[in-house]
């Protein structure tokens, strides 16, 4: 809820994970910059990701290629010409909105009518309440339902160049008004370009017009051929990378939800013709392991399989994640045929064949592909792990329970007192375990105030050295989500961190 949604907002400020992007001048919208908690959970991510796919997957590599492409990449990708978001403008208030969104949002204020008065009348009728039947029959409740078959009917095909008109006309009927305003006085719609141009070279008359890509899945497909020679892969095999991606969103809203400038983390799996469905449905099976290997609960995920494909796809599913605003797309599982090399064979005049011993014939691979965006799945953890608890003497504390693999500081040392030798002891604790672990040290204010701090924080482990530690070399290391403490020897402190954080 919303709420929840303004804690996560402000908890990730406040403990230094995500700052809005140039906050002194007053940011700049839908960019955010990663504080340093945030650099470490969003690369722990990236690594987990990584490790996965890659070191994993003995039949699939890792590359890193460039930002900026040669701009004909863009014309074979289908991006100059397909990649669009329906616009439409406020007269009155000259705000501009994405159309589908604004039919969206509508929607979900109709569904929200419908809910309040299943409740009201769930009151009223009590134990003879029959949902079922209510719906069938309450003329009201009939009328919003009628209102969302409409939508769902007009939008159930893709919004392509012929279907604006219709959902201008769509706007006008349901007379859907500006959420600032209330004004109902639109323009058409219009279609607009999600990529940023930009310009390389010195001179106005020689400069090329570049795109920053907009997804990193054609830097893989130009370099398909030569990762499958230098590599000598064998298909099936995969490629996969993780780098930032540029779109100018233009309803950009939900913090890190929705961002014109995120990072992706993409395979490609190159595949024999006739055997996609296969592994479409193999790696959607393994995507969604993946995720729930972190275990942050099996019913806040869901498959949305797609009915409207994308230009490039003849299959495709959503992994969606319950966030705090409701179950969306955390990432994609497409299958993606061949479109994609031989569009660019078209486009560069190239072969990009694979020469098949086994069959001894040369074809064009198809492809299927996992995508996630990092900035999202970080927001999927960071939101699910925020928690206030009660605790049994009436207390409250807050505290981040990050799955500990991904934690930015596995653990905080903490002397007891600020004398007799303490902070030394552990000093060098600190000094022993940074070679293996994020650490931190932290003296500051008194244990308990301290402890809550590494909660909010998300540090999975304090580490409490006191006046018995002078005597038998024992420390308390105290558990974050259960708050349980146990006397252990230093000399293991090392074992117990590793067993927990390690994949
Ligand atoms: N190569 C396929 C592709 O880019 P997509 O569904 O457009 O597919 C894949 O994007 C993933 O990238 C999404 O599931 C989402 O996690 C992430 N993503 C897309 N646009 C984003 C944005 N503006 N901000 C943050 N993440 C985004």
């Amino acid at each position: 809820n919303e709420d929840q949604f303004k804690k996560v907002i402000s908890h990730a400020k406040e403990y230094g994970y995500v700052f809005q992007s140039s906050e002194i001048y007053d940011g700049l919208s839908a960019v955010y910059d990663y504080a340093q908690n945030g650099a470490e959970l969003k690369k722990n991510i990236r690594d987990y990701w990584w490790k996965a796919m890659v070191q994993m997957h003995d039949n699939i590599v890792g590359i890193d290629a460039a930002i900026f492409m040669h701009p004909t990449t863009w014309k074979a990708s289908g991006h100059v010409d397909a990649f669009n978001d329906p616009l439409i403008d406020n007269k009155d208030s000259k705000k501009r909105y994405r159309a589908d969104v604004l039919v969206e949002d509508y929607c979900a204020k109709i569904e929200n009518k419908i809910e309040k008065e299943v409740k009201k009348a769930a009151k009223r009728f009590g134990d003879a309440f029959n949902k079922e039947e209510f719906l069938n029959t309450n003329g009201r409740v009939l009328g919003y339902q009628e209102k969302i078959n409409t939508i769902l009917k007009r939008l159930g095909k893709s919004l392509e160049a012929e279907d604006l008109a219709d959902v201008k006309l769509l706007i006008e009927e349901l007379e859907i008004a500006d959420p600032l305003t209330g004004s109902k006085n639109w323009t058409d719609v219009k279609q607009f370009n999600l990529m940023f141009g930009t310009k390389l070279g010195a001179s106005a008359e020689s400069a090329m017009d570049l795109y920053l890509r907009p997804e990193t899945a054609q830097g893989i497909f130009v370099n398909f051929l030569n990762v499958q020679k230098t590599g000598r892969m064998k298909i099936p095999f995969g490629i996969a990378q993780t780098g930032k991606a540029f779109r100018n969103e233009i309803v950009a809203r939900q913090f890190i939800f929705r961002m014109r400038e995120f990072e992706q983390m993409e395979m490609q799996f190159f595949i024999k013709p006739g055997t996609q469905a296969k592994w479409y449905e193999h790696w959607k099976e393994t995507r969604l392991k993946w995720h729930l290997s972190l275990g942050m609960g099996a019913d806040n995920y869901r498959f949305h399989d797609h009915e409207k494909l994308a230009h490039y796809a003849d299959a495709a599913s959503d992994i969606e994640f319950k966030f705090p605003f409701g179950f969306k797309e955390l990432e994609g599982i497409h299958s993606r045929t061949d479109f994609d090399l031989k569009a660019h064979e078209e486009f560069s005049g190239k072969k990009l064949q694979y020469f098949d011993y086994e069959d001894n014939a040369s074809y064009t691979p198809y492809v299927l592909e996992t995508s996630i965006g990092l900035d999202r799945m970080f927001l999927a953890v960071f939101s699910n792990s925020l928690c206030d608890e009660t605790l049994e003497d009436g207390s409250t504390r807050t505290v981040l329970k990050l799955p500990s693999v991904l934690a930015p500081v596995k653990a905080a040392i903490l002397p007891l007192v600020k004398k007799d030798g303490l902070p030394d002891i552990a000093k060098q604790i600190v000094e022993d375990l940074k070679w293996d672990f994020n650490v931190t040290y932290d003296e500051k204010d008194a244990v308990g105030r301290r402890y809550r701090r590494q909660d909010a924080n998300g540090t999975p482990f304090c580490i409490t050295v006191d006046h018995d530690t002078l005597e038998n070399n024992t420390v308390t290391i105290r558990y974050r989500d259960t708050m349980e403490q146990k006397r252990v020897n230093i000399d293991e402190l090392r074992d117990i961190i590793k067993k927990d954080v390690d994949v």
